[in-house]
């Protein structure tokens, strides 16, 4: 826990920095600030700028190369870092009052989502659904111009100051389109009631589409990355490695990612179960009577319960922060009729546990797998 807080002290010290320099500049424009006052937000908001290009400094300094500084300048990253130093000057540059140019430090609120990998997933959602949106929009586009031609038909001369021509009645299509109704803008004649009608339903059908595409794309995309993240994971596995492309992809869709702190109980001795683990990094300890086993990375446990049909057979416990794959009982079966082979190596290694565990055995010291 103190270990995460303080590899993340970097990040919630820039990040509170940009907050007060955010903070500062919104005060500044209350008309109540005082010239006092303005010059301590103003103080403030430059004492923050020069953090900014300090960090930006450091941060090329950091780079051996100016191809690399080039390349990191380049990024998402390194691009908002560029922005967040040049926003302030340039507003310094075109406008002459103090308080107008603060106001390009808004550029900075960018530098919250550096930190996260939100904007690269966001970024990668509109990229997987750019046709469909496009679609969308198209069609937006074809019923608001559609929307405010007739609505010019049907309105002008009930309401020529509002729809005495198709771009006057643009604003009432946009608001009805997104169903906002901002301007209280309503048609008197019969057809324009129904034309908008239409056009309020047609909104709402357009932006749940949206909604609904929007929300596809960030499943699969989270689906993928899992995928891709139990796939690096699965084929570290010694038990695994042997297998082809396909039976991998197989089985990484049926695993689960677990990470596991030091201590937490996995299964306890007597429960029922439906999952087994296999430890790719860390350590889990059965603790057993006799003596404890020490399941090193590339081993699995929880087997015996889900081939014999027994409670737990052992408590186990990670003895160090683990990442565990789960699978379950059901993947387990699927598993057994397209590899055989593999889940018979899983329960040969399962009767040589319980053999063991039935036999009377009396060594100190702990077995390591
Ligand atoms: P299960 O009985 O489902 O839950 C406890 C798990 O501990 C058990 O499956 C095995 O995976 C593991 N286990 C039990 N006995 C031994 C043993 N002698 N050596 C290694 N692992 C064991």
């Amino acid at each position: 826990m103190l270990s995460d807080v303080r590899s993340r002290l970097p990040a919630i010290l820039a990040n509170g920095l940009t907050a007060i320099g955010l903070f500062a500049m919104i005060l500044d424009t209350s008309p109540a600030t005082t010239d006092a006052w303005h010059l301590i937000f103003l103080g403030a908001v430059v004492a923050v700028w020069s953090a900014i290009l300090a960090e930006l400094v450091i941060r090329l300094h950091r780079h051996a190369t100016w191809q690399q500084r080039f390349t990191y300048l380049a990024t998402s990253e390194g691009a908002i870092d560029l922005a967040s130093v040049l926003a302030l000057p340039f507003g310094w540059l075109v406008v002459s009052d103090p308080r107008d140019a603060s106001l390009f430090a808004l550029v900075w609120s960018l530098r919250f989502i550096r930190h996260t990998t939100g904007l690269t997933l966001f970024v990668r959602v509109m990229m997987r659904c750019r046709v469909s949106l496009l679609s969308i929009a198209s069609l937006f586009g074809a019923i608001f111009f559609g929307a405010s031609t007739l609505a010019y038909i049907f309105e002008r001369h009930a309401q020529p100051e509002t729809f005495g021509s198709v771009g006057r009645a643009m604003w009432w299509a946009v608001v009805t389109l997104t169903t906002t109704g901002y301007g209280d803008l309503i048609p008197l004649t019969i057809w324009g009631r129904l034309l908008a009608g239409w056009v309020m339903i047609g909104g709402i059908v357009m932006f749940a589409l949206q909604a609904g595409i929007i929300a596809t794309a960030f499943a699969e995309e989270l689906r993928r990355q899992h995928f891709l993240r139990t796939w690096d994971l699965v084929v570290t596995m010694p038990l695994f490695q042997k297998l082809g492309a396909a039976t991998v992809a197989d089985i990484v869709r049926r695993l689960e990612v677990r990470d596991v702190a030091a201590g937490a109980v996995i299964v306890r001795e007597g429960e029922p179960g439906d999952t087994m683990y296999f430890v790719v990094s860390g350590e889990a300890t059965v603790e057993l009577e006799h003596a404890p086993v020490i399941l090193k990375s590339g081993s699995f446990f929880g087997e015996m319960t889900l081939l014999f049909g027994t409670p737990r057979s052992a408590t186990v416990v990670a003895t160090q922060p683990s990442v565990l794959l789960v699978l379950d009982i059901a993947d387990l079966r699927e598993l057994a009729a397209r590899r055989p082979e593999l889940v018979d190596l899983i329960e040969r290694e399962a009767t040589r546990r319980r053999d063991a565990n039935a036999m009377t055995r009396s060594p100190a010291s702990a077995d390591v797998i």
